[in-house]
């Protein structure tokens, strides 16, 4: 019988090879005083070393020695583990001092730990979605996967409005009975295409047909607004927002997600949320590495502004070399290809010939013909690397 089910899965897989949509991963030795810089096994086994274009540690804060420091002593004060969930004995004072940090970030009066910020999107939107009475979600055609799962799992009755489409948005909010509970889903800085959302629209249109906002600021937590508050805070619409969900593995450096709004709405979160209730909590260390990552950012503003002159400069060395890509308002640059195979061919080109690493962005992740290059600085790249890459790309862009 085994056999039958894998030859199902081998076919499947030759399928998604067939098709260019076959997920193959780079094995990295990571350095943290090395970053952005790497070596790698790929899938053939073939070794080498590349700069790493597609990482979202945006800030670098992975590596950065007084987070790696806050972490080491924690994790010999308190161990490897939590050793419960937040209920049975899981909540070490390291997690609630971070669930208020998190809070005060982003000007909220509350916030609640995830394990991942895609659990966090997952476990709330399922959870608000089944416990509101007759709710409907309304959710941005570009969501992450995280939302979409979590919007699928309340089985509640959802519209997706077109991408940053507010016309769209309020003909759908309009039709709605105004006796339902609504929520917006959307995120602020979108992950794959780099769109920002016009967060005041969505927060005007949410008061006039009382919906609910929820917002996911995974891309912009410690990259924008004060001491990296967020896009939301960055444009004064922290009141205008009612739960805002953000991560720490990405510009924090750490891992581990949390969201934010008002005392009740994290408090039912906390009593109804099973993503929450029912798993082991994050590991003190983690919190205590978060808690610091916080500080540095604050004390230290020159991290935020050298990625943000990164950002500026790449984009600068695009437009001088002629090279077409997508920039937006925020720091995600891509190059669209429209085409799986040849984006892969492209990329494995800069790897093997180039040593530069940067993942084909392919269907599911995209929608088909929109393959895409991804392109992440950081603020541990310099002048140096982005011109290289720059002149790289110029190269095998032409002879693809
Ligand atoms: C828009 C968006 N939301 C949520 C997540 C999940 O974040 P985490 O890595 O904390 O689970 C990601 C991950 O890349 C993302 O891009």
């Amino acid at each position: 019988m085994a056999n039958t089910y894998d030859s199902y899965f081998s076919e499947r897989l030759a399928q998604m090879q067939e098709a260019g949509h076959y997920r193959y991963f780079l094995d990295i030795e990571r350095s943290a005083s090395r970053f952005p810089e790497l070596t790698y096994t790929d899938a053939n086994g073939q070794r080498g070393t590349a700069i790493n274009f597609c990482s979202n540690d945006y800030l670098g804060q992975t590596a950065h020695p007084e987070v790696i420091a806050a972490a080491q002593a924690a994790l010999g004060q308190t161990g490897t583990g939590s050793g419960g969930t937040r209920n049975i004995s899981g909540t070490t004072t390291y997690h609630s001092a971070l669930e208020q940090a998190a809070a005060r970030l982003v000007s909220k009066p509350a916030a609640l730990l995830f394990n991942s910020s895609y659990l966090a999107n997952q476990t709330v939107l399922a959870t608000l979605g089944r416990q509101l009475p007759n709710c409907i979600i309304l959710s941005d055609a570009e969501n992450h996967a995280s939302m979409i799962e979590g919007i699928r799992a309340s089985r509640c009755e959802k519209h997706i409005f077109r991408h940053n489409d507010m016309a769209h948005l309020e003909a759908l909010l309009g039709d709605l009975d105004v006796e339902m509970s609504k929520i917006i889903a959307f995120e602020s800085v979108y992950s794959m295409s780099g769109t920002v959302a016009p967060i005041a629209d969505i927060a005007r249109l949410a008061r006039q047909y009382g919906a609910l906002t929820y917002c996911d600021e995974v891309h912009a937590v410690g990259l924008y607004g004060q001491h990296g508050a967020g896009w939301i805070q960055s444009v004064n619409q922290s009141d205008g927002i009612d739960l805002i969900n953000g991560t720490f593995a990405k510009a924090f450096g750490v891992i581990g997600g949390f969201v934010a709004g008002s005392a009740a709405a994290i408090d039912f979160i906390r009593t109804h949320a099973e993503g929450f209730i029912f798993t082991t909590s994050l590991p003190p260390a983690n919190c205590a590495a978060i808690l610091r990552s916080m500080e540095v950012l604050r004390d230290d503003p020159t991290i935020i502004e050298r990625f943000r002159a990164n950002v500026r400069q790449l984009r600068q060395n695009l437009d001088a070399a002629g090279i077409t890509y997508e920039g937006h308002d925020a720091h995600i640059t891509r190059i669209v290809i429209g085409n799986s195979h040849r984006c892969k061919a492209i990329t494995d080109r800069l790897l093997t010939e180039f040593g530069l690493y940067m993942q084909p962005i392919n269907y599911p992740t995209v929608p088909k013909g929109q393959e895409c290059i991804r392109i992440i600085v950081t603020a541990r790249h310099n002048n140096e690397h982005i011109q290289y890459l720059v002149e790289s790309l110029q190269e095998v862009l032409s002879n693809a």
